[in-house]
């Protein structure tokens, strides 16, 4: 009778165990370690470049990045001793990038020369003006040469690109055409370039290019999702879901760095705005989270196929949001993506023959749209591995700040000390039921 009682109960602990949700799980440095160096091997283009350097400063600089709580721009006592170490790799991208411009005028240029797109260049940005700020660590550039980089870049976005009547950048040079994915290359450049140069009119402008742009791309008959490309010849009407979420992570670049700036009590209002124009992308976006923890390309669309290209850079940005703004609706969520990403595969999600049921064996996300055909799955993309790193980070800043909005499922339940202690409080009762 009592041994049958204690069996029944280890029984119980065992299933309870098995039905809660697996959690936990987490990349391993070594893992970090591949991506990191994919990513590096992997981008080629100026948004890929623009994209690692923001990974790379929210991974290894935190504290120069615009999620710090640090104010900007940044005070020479974090630096002025010598440029950290962490720096480095962003540092050499605006170093090459100066390289590859072969000398520094000061007319309007953009920071990657002959770019069929206007918009992504200025991705880089934020790495030269960090530049500008801190040296580069080595004797080759001077300060006032990345600042003049930057200052062209800016120039030429303003002068040399068509607008729309009310004033949108176009994300293309050659003809005006508006791209959800211009929200993450440019305002947040124009937005740290304001703080940087003590110019609050360009932070404004950064501003008011996410309001315009959401104007135009914003579709109040999908939900609030936002589409991917208009104007212009060859747009794409549909929501691409790494489209939103490019759109959501540069408005939060914008907000953070307005919150950190001696312009924030002036700038309240748009701050509000930043946050909810978030927020809006985050419930279009979730109410269309499949089951399996993935968004499918086009959010919408059931033909399209699953993509854990934005399902990372979603999860990153409901992090970031809760850190800055204190909104956590969408963290169970986050939560339930992530652990996704980074699990084991298994019989019934095997990943032939490799550990992890989201990376091949040697650490490329999947599946993943092509980044360079956003109709079509592809195989390696860069970009996907950035919004990884992104991912990592805004959790592990997440944790730090105490894990809010981790609640119900999320937090309880989500979490192996707990699973311990429930199951071990169940033994003991079943143990004393038995005597
Ligand atoms: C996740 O793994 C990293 C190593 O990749 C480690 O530094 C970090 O502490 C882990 N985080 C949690 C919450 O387990
Ligand atoms: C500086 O320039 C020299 C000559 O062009 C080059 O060999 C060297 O690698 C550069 N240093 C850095 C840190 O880029
Ligand atoms: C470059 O840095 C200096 C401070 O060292 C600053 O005065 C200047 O405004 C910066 N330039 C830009 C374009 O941010
Ligand atoms: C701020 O930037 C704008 C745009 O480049 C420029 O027209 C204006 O002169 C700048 N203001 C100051 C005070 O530098
Ligand atoms: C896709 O969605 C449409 C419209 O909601 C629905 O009619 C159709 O059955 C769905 N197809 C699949 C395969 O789920
Ligand atoms: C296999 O992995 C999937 C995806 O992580 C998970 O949902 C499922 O519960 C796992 N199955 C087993 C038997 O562990």
């Amino acid at each position: 009778m009592t041994v049958i009682r204690i069996m029944s109960t280890i029984i119980s602990f065992l299933l309870f165990s098995l039905i809660l949700p697996v959690s936990s799980q987490n990349l391993t440095g070594d893992q970090i370690a591949t991506v990191k160096s994919n990513l590096a091997n992997g981008a080629k283009q100026s948004w890929e470049i623009g994209t690692r350097a923001q990974a790379l400063l929210e991974y290894d600089s935190p504290q120069f990045s615009v999620f710090s709580s640090e104010k900007l721009p940044l005070q020479s006592s974090i630096f002025s001793s010598s440029v950290p170490g962490s720096l480095g790799e962003v540092l050499a991208i605006a170093q090459s990038t100066l390289s590859s411009l072969g000398g520094v005028g000061t007319s309007p240029q953009p920071l990657v020369p002959n770019d069929a797109v206007a918009g992504d260049p200025a991705s880089i940005g934020v790495a030269v003006l960090l530049a500008n700020w801190t040296g580069d660590g080595s004797s080759n550039n001077t300060n006032a040469q990345y600042g003049q980089a930057a200052t062209n870049q800016l120039d030429f976005l303003y002068t040399d690109v068509p607008r729309t009547s009310d004033g949108a950048i176009s994300h293309r040079t050659d003809q005006l055409q508006l791209w959800s994915d211009f929200v993450y290359m440019v305002p947040p450049f124009l937005a740290y370039y304001g703080v940087t140069s003590g110019n609050r009119t360009v932070v404004e402008e950064a501003y008011n290019q996410v309001k315009l742009y959401r104007n135009y791309l914003r579709d109040a008959s999908a939900g609030g999702l936002w589409k991917h490309v208009v104007l212009g010849s060859g747009q794409d009407l549909g929501h691409w879901s790494t489209g939103n979420g490019w759109a959501a992570a540069g408005m939060l670049r914008v907000l953070a760095t307005i919150q950190r700036s001696s312009f924030a009590n002036g700038m309240k209002n748009e701050q509000i705005d930043l946050a909810n124009w978030v927020r809006e992308i985050h419930g279009a976006m979730y109410s269309h989270l499949q089951p399996n923890n993935l968004f499918k390309n086009y959010a919408d669309s059931n033909t399209s196929f699953d993509d854990a290209a934005s399902t990372a850079l979603l999860a990153a940005t409901v992090y970031r949001l809760a850190n800055l703004w204190g909104t956590h609706t969408y963290i169970p969520e986050a939560e339930r993506c992530r652990q996704t990403l980074s699990a084991p595969a298994n019989s019934s999600m095997p990943n032939n023959g490799s550990p992890l049921a989201h990376f091949t064996q040697d650490m490329w996300l999947t599946p993943v749209v092509d980044p360079y055909n956003v109709g079509q799955q592809g195989t390696q993309s860069p970009e996907s591995l950035a919004f990884v790193i992104e991912m990592q980070s805004a959790w592990r800043d997440w944790i730090q700040s105490g894990s809010k909005g981790a609640n119900g499922g999320g937090r309880i339940f989500g979490n192996v000390q707990w699973k311990l202690v429930v199951g071990a409080v169940l033994v003991v009762v079943g143990a004393l039921a038995a005597v």
